[in-house]
């Protein structure tokens, strides 16, 4: 099987299947991800936290970015890669967030790539429009967009006021506008259920939810969060496992071995050729 294409996307989204995507940085972890069947990786500046050891996602830059993406390029077969854009790479001119993205394909292996949009829309619907048409495939990001956080004031939930309020009204009205700009899927983030509901049901593409609740069509989680190594404590969070106390147990027995000279053993020490 090749890779995951935006055509897959959307038969399985046409067949009424719940899309998969995970966040990975590096290439051991992303091949792990691949070999489990996850449909898309998602390359995401949660890199900043989950793998650089920034406080939050702002930091990151393109060089970095570009790294990981070609770093999870190479680890994997299967999934289709996407590239999240880094904090202010894109909407400062057109030209310069068309050359970024562009370097994710390019230069990266990305297979798309995702930018987050304000609620109103704006500038980032024109990038996303002239990336589609120049044949860069672009994943939508509404609701909270960790980028803005502190125009925003924090974590904050969206659509706390309900799927018939003026905000809901507005991310129904955007959503649009990206599917008309050629998204083919979009990532609904901490964003109340009966809101991401009604932004499902208006679009024809997929959404992809992380904290968005049932009604969406696929679901996101970063990775660190899900191997039990960088838990944030969010509702939405579900750990799967807990490589924290693994790595750590494991570390110790090291330590342990070697203190007691138990590693290396007579097995993991080259002889000379005639002994
Ligand atoms: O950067 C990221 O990991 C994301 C996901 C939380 C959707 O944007």
């Amino acid at each position: 099987m090749g890779r995951t294409t935006i055509r897959d996307i959307e038969a399985k989204h046409d067949a009424g299947e719940q899309l998969t995507m995970l966040t990975a940085y590096d290439a051991p972890i992303a091949r792990c991800v691949d070999a489990g069947g996850i449909d898309m990786i998602l390359v995401g500046d949660t890199a900043g936290h989950n793998h650089h050891g920034y406080d939050d996602t702002l930091p990151v830059t393109m060089d970095e970015a570009l790294s990981n993406t070609a770093a999870v390029a190479r680890g994997t077969e299967e999934a289709m890669v996407i590239a999240d854009l880094p904090f202010l790479s894109y909407g400062t001119s057109l030209e310069t967030s068309l050359e970024n993205a562009g370097k994710f394909m390019k230069e990266a292996g990305a297979d798309a790539v995702k930018l987050e949009t304000p609620p109103e829309g704006g500038t980032t619907v024109e990038i996303v429009d002239r990336l589609t048409e120049l044949g860069i495939p672009v994943m939508g990001h509404l609701g909270l967009t960790p980028q803005r956080m502190n125009e925003i004031g924090g974590p904050v939930v969206q659509g706390r006021d309900g799927p018939d309020s003026a905000v809901a009204d507005q991310f129904v009205e955007t959503a649009q506008e990206l599917v008309s700009a050629g998204v083919f899927a979009l990532v609904l983030e901490a964003v109340t259920e009966p809101v991401a509901k009604r932004i499902t049901e208006a679009i024809t593409v997929p959404t992809i939810g992380i904290g968005a609740g049932r009604h969406v069509n696929g679901q996101v989680l970063v990775i660190t969060d899900l191997l039990g190594l960088g838990n944030e404590g969010y509702r939405f969070e579900k750990t799967y496992a807990d490589l924290e106390t693994e790595i750590t147990d494991a570390v110790g027995t090291f330590v342990d071995d070697v203190s007691q000279q138990a590693y290396p053993a007579r097995e993991h020490v080259y002889e000379p050729i005639d002994e």
